[in-house]
């Protein structure tokens, strides 16, 4: 099967109240783990690329792994840039086999960030890529994208309805008090912005800053209409932690399939825990 847009399974999602991963992919052993979690459990995915994950893989080698899984697993994915920040290298990731964008634009004003959306969404649909819009700052780090509590702040609904009904965005994420990495304590999600938005448009809400948070509140928040969910640091954390205990096992490893095949088995224990507690298994 070839990579699908988004709109391939979230219209489904909406209707059907769950909520379909995003995970990233930050190198071979990341895209490997995912999609096998995924294959186990008959679910569809979605492939996260920042533009560091992209510097790092190269775009050929990411489009190809993406590609090589999508042909393997028989499965509806999606190969998505994350937190895109421009116009330019999304029609590059296009251009080069995304199935799917990202447009960022929540540094910029209200009115400029709906206009540079509005762009991307008028070249995107017109190859049939499905686009994701932001509202409001996500705080938190990721890659090269860092936002200080101070500077993170809450999308306000009317806006975040306005910003749907003047881009046509195939999703919308926005700001609701998760943060990018891990959290000191527990995130204040406010399941009231999510609900207002969800109800008012047709397009599932985006939940960024998916790691860390408690099962219960993910729950919540798909209850509250959110139907993609972003994981990467989950991820980074246990693919690290399992290296460093196979290193500090034995300091004379030196064949990197010695640590990293633990690596990957690690990480598909989250995002299978991930996939079953989103609801999106037998859904592909
Ligand atoms: O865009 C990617 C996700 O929002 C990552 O969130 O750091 O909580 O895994 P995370
Ligand atoms: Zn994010």
């Amino acid at each position: 099967m070839a990579l699908v847009s988004m709109n391939d399974f979230l219209p489904k999602a909406k209707a059907g109240k769950y909520a379909v991963g995003q995970f990233n992919m930050n190198n071979l052993e990341f895209a490997q783990a995912i999609v096998e979690a995924a294959i186990e459990l008959n679910s569809p995915f979605i492939y996260g690329v920042s533009e560091g994950a992209l510097k790092y893989m190269g775009i050929e080698f990411t489009v190809a792994i993406a590609e090589a899984a999508a042909k393997k697993s028989g499965l509806p994915i999606a190969l998505h840039l994350d937190h895109g920040s421009s116009f330019e290298v999304a029609m590059k990731c296009i251009r080069a086999g995304f199935s799917s964008v990202m447009f960022d634009g929540s540094h910029y004003s209200f009115e400029e960030n709906i206009r540079l959306t509005k762009e991307v969404v008028k070249a995107a649909r017109a190859m049939g890529v499905s686009v994701e819009g932001e509202l409001g700052t996500i705080g938190g780090v990721e890659d090269d994208i860092s936002v200080d509590e101070e500077h993170a702040n809450l999308a306000k609904p009317e806006e975040a309805i306005r910003f749907y009904e003047e881009t046509g965005v195939d999703c919308l994420a926005i700001a609701v008090g998760t943060a990018h990495g891990m959290y000191a304590g527990e995130p204040n999600i406010h399941f009231d912005i999510i609900e207002a938005v969800s109800k008012a448009i047709p397009v599932p809400v985006v939940l960024h800053g998916g790691s860390g948070v408690p099962d219960e509140m993910i729950r919540k928040s798909i209850a509250a209409g959110v139907g993609k969910i972003n994981v990467n640091t989950e991820n980074q954390v246990a693919c690290t932690e399992s290296i460093r205990a196979a290193l500090n096992k034995d300091a004379k490893i030196y064949d990197p399939r010695k640590y990293l095949t633990p690596a990957r088995s690690a990480m598909i224990e989250v995002v299978k825990s991930k996939i079953q507690l989103f609801g999106s298994s037998n859904q592909a």
